[in-house]
């Protein structure tokens, strides 16, 4: 398999990188929008704050102004002065004045409105009056209209050129002069005052034809800049303040009219800058971005750098899957943390002790496959081998005197068993078509048959004829027990199928296994410690499975295990020794199923048994299975039960120093005389294996 383009520390990398630098990028945004929220009101609260303050100032200013065209007109001297008549001498005590009260101009205009006097121009650029006749050239503003209707007044004036001043006017009686204004300019001194006292930027101006003529300002810009900030649409008079773009400055402003005077009027925009009063904020701002952007680097590389830290259990375990792919099961792996990939790295490790186990295994039945002459063994050469082996290794007494009455006697080819005439292409109930002798035991024959309704493979194991003459009693007992190891089923344990009655005798119907019983692979010699760990772990899977159903087998011995050409292990026989046997009694014991090998010490002893008998079964095969023999060894059966009882059995690493201890203090505990030493169950024992052969692997 070719390695991933990019790897998985990269993406995890990445990914960590990625949040880090999207994490940056959100405290960064949130800042933001958090100064605008809190600069937004504040700035518009500021600027009307600043527009009142200004419209205070103004009125103010025109009180003091009409304050002073009230003193002028009621002072009778300068009444008397006026109306005498003499320019110059008027316009000299009119400049006196301007500096007494520090305005910038007097204009004294006839009863038309037309300007006789203004101080602002020479003594020759006066206009003497003109003959009643003549209109005033000009619209005559409001307030001078007011005055020369006989009422004071107070407003702006603006100027043609569009120059703005603060103004209040007075009818004045003297001569040819009917009112007096007194004007105070709107120019750069008053608005700097404005900016100082409210800390905002200010923009006067009057409306001309065209639109808003700018007038005095404290924004550094030039005229044409100012018309078009004031050419802005949302500068509506009396509006909420409202946000503008002046020439790449982004302000909020707020327009007040400060003239009602059609002709003239007037009024001036109070503007704060956005980006001024942010300039603190936005240098936190800038140094976050600053921040932010130094840490991405650092963030990236911390990132890669866990991932990498995260990921070499992984990469490791990867590699080793791949050399496991290619055969090698020694690859190095990552050490067992208490994490998910310490875990993960468990898991695997068992898996690859199984399937090494398997590949040993299956090596080895190749092996012996090859051995055994003849190739496949069923039509009854194997059968024939079988029963040497298992009765090669019994005691002489034994063999002498056989486990059940007619069993030395018996051979395949006959119907001892009380079948008469059972032969190869016998059918038996029109429906088993006999091919081949399996095997004999220590009750029957065992045949392999086709079962032509279902179109399988079956075995056949006929029973001695003396079972179904036995006392009604023993009979159902004898019915019972195979129907309760009918429910077994498990993939270790060999199924029963049904209890047939062939002419006068019991056949058991089971599932035909196409391979070899356990004892003729030990006889084959010692298995490798892995194919013995592997059919162990089967045989202990297959016990537990029986025994959640309640059925104990009571004689479990490598005759009972079938192992198939892959290795799979299947128990034979469940509950046929409860079944076949009359009694516990120890007396009974010897003879009962033909070899006391592999008997608990309580079976022997006719005690209660249970489940923990089969574990000391499946001890003794263990032992078997890891030493190459049995625990006890002995001239007669008696003996042979005496040692089950009593005996010790030699520390299997004294026969096979290749064994861990942890394996030997296994295989001695599932030996243990007394039921309660044992392991519980074999799950227990199974799950001890386990632990022992990956201490063994580990160490
Ligand atoms: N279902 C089966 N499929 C294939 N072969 C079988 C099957 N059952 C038994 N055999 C073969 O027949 C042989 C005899 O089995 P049998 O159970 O009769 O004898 P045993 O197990 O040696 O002794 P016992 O009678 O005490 O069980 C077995 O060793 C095995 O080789
Ligand atoms: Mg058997």
């Amino acid at each position: 398999m070719a390695p991933p383009r990019i790897g998985l520390e990269w993406k995890v990398g990445a990914l960590m990188s990625a949040l880090a630098v999207g994490l940056i990028l959100t405290g960064i945004g949130a800042v933001w929008v958090r100064m605008q929220r809190l600069a937004g009101p504040a700035l518009e609260s500021a600027v009307l704050r600043a527009g009142d303050q200004v419209v205070d100032d103004v009125a103010a200013r025109l009180d003091r102004l009409d304050l002073i065209t009230r003193l002028l007109v009621n002072d009778p001297p300068f009444r008397a002065y006026v109306a005498e008549g003499h320019l110059p001498s008027v316009l000299d005590n009119l400049k006196d004045r301007l500096s007494l009260y520090a305005l910038d101009a007097f204009v004294i205009a006839d009863a038309r409105g037309t300007t006789i006097t203004d101080t602002r121009k020479p003594v020759g650029g006066q206009t003497t009056p003109a003959p009643p006749a003549a209109p005033p050239s000009a619209p005559v503003p409001r307030l001078l209209t007011k005055a020369l209707a006989g009422a004071p007044a107070r407003g702006f004036w603006v100027d043609p050129d569009g120059a703005i001043y603060l103004a209040a006017a007075a009818p004045l009686q003297a001569g040819e002069a009917a009112a007096i204004v007194a004007l105070e300019a709107v120019g750069h001194d008053l608005v700097s005052d404005l900016r100082q006292a409210t800390g905002t930027e200010l923009v006067f101006f009057s409306r001309g034809p065209g639109g808003l003529v700018p007038g005095a300002s404290t924004l550094r810009m030039s005229r044409s800049q100012l018309t078009r900030l004031l050419a802005n649409r949302g500068l509506a008079a009396g509006g909420p303040p409202h946000r503008l773009d002046a020439d790449g400055e982004e302000f909020v402003a707020q327009t007040a009219l400060l003239s009602d005077d059609d002709a003239h009027p007037a009024g001036f925009v109070a503007l704060r800058s956005v980006d001024r009063e942010l300039a603190s904020f936005q240098k936190i701002q800038a140094t976050l971005v600053a921040a932010g952007l130094a840490t991405i680097p650092v963030a990236l590389a911390l990132g890669v750098l866990f991932a990498r830290r995260i990921t070499r259990p992984i990469a490791a375990l990867v590699r080793a899957t791949e050399r496991v792919r290619a055969g090698d099961y020694d690859a190095p792996l990552p050490p067992e943390t208490p994490d998910e990939v310490g875990v993960l790295a468990g898991a695997f490790r068992m898996m690859v002790a199984q399937l090494k186990e398997k590949d040993e295994m299956d090596a080895w039945i190749g092996a012996l496959a090859l051995r055994v002459a003849g190739g496949p063994r069923e039509a009854g050469e194997g059968a024939v081998s079988e029963t040497s082996a298992a009765t090669r290794d019994l005691p002489a007494r034994e063999k002498a005197a056989p486990a059940s009455p007619g069993a030395s006697s018996r051979g395949p080819e006959c119907g001892h068993d009380g079948v008469q005439s059972i032969a190869p292409g016998r059918i038996l109930q029109d429906r088993f078509r006999i091919l081949a002798p399996l095997g004999a035991g220590g009750m029957g024959t065992v045949w392999k048959a086709h079962d032509e309704r279902l179109g399988e493979m079956v075995a056949i194991k006929i029973l001695p004829a003396q079972v179904m003459a036995a006392e009604p009693d023993r009979v159902e007992q004898f019915r019972q027990e195979i129907t309760l190891a009918r429910r077994i089923t498990h993939r270790n344990v060999l199924r029963t199928h049904e209890l047939l009655e062939l002419e006068g005798a019991w056949a058991i119907l089971m599932e035909y296994v196409d391979g070899v019983s356990l004892q003729r692979l030990l006889a084959g010699g010692r298995l490798p410690l892995s194919a013995g760990m592997r059919i162990a772990r089967q045989i202990c899977d297959g016990l537990e499975a029986a025994h959640a159903q309640g059925v104990v087998h009571r004689d479990l011995k490598p005759a009972n295990v079938m192992v198939d050409s892959s290795g799979g292990v299947k128990i034979a026989d469940f509950g046929l020794a409860r079944a076949v046997d009359a009694g516990d009694g120890p007396s009974r014991a010897g003879v009962r199923m033909g070899t006391p090998l592999y008997m608990s010490p309580e079976q022997a002893l006719g005690r209660h048994v249970d489940r923990r008998a089969d574990v000391y079964s499946a001890g003794v095969m263990f032992y078997e299975l890891f030493c190459a023999r049995r625990p006890f060894e002995a001239s007669s059966a008696l003996a042979l039960l005496r040692a089950h009882i009593d005996a010790p059995p030699p520390p299997p690493r004294s026969l096979n120093p290749t064994l861990s201890p942890d394996l030997e203090a296994v295989l001695l505990r599932a030996l243990a005389k007394d039921p309660s030493d044992r392991y519980a169950s074999a799950r227990e024992l199974s799950e001890a294996l386990d632990r022992a052969s990956t201490a063994g692997a580990a160490a």
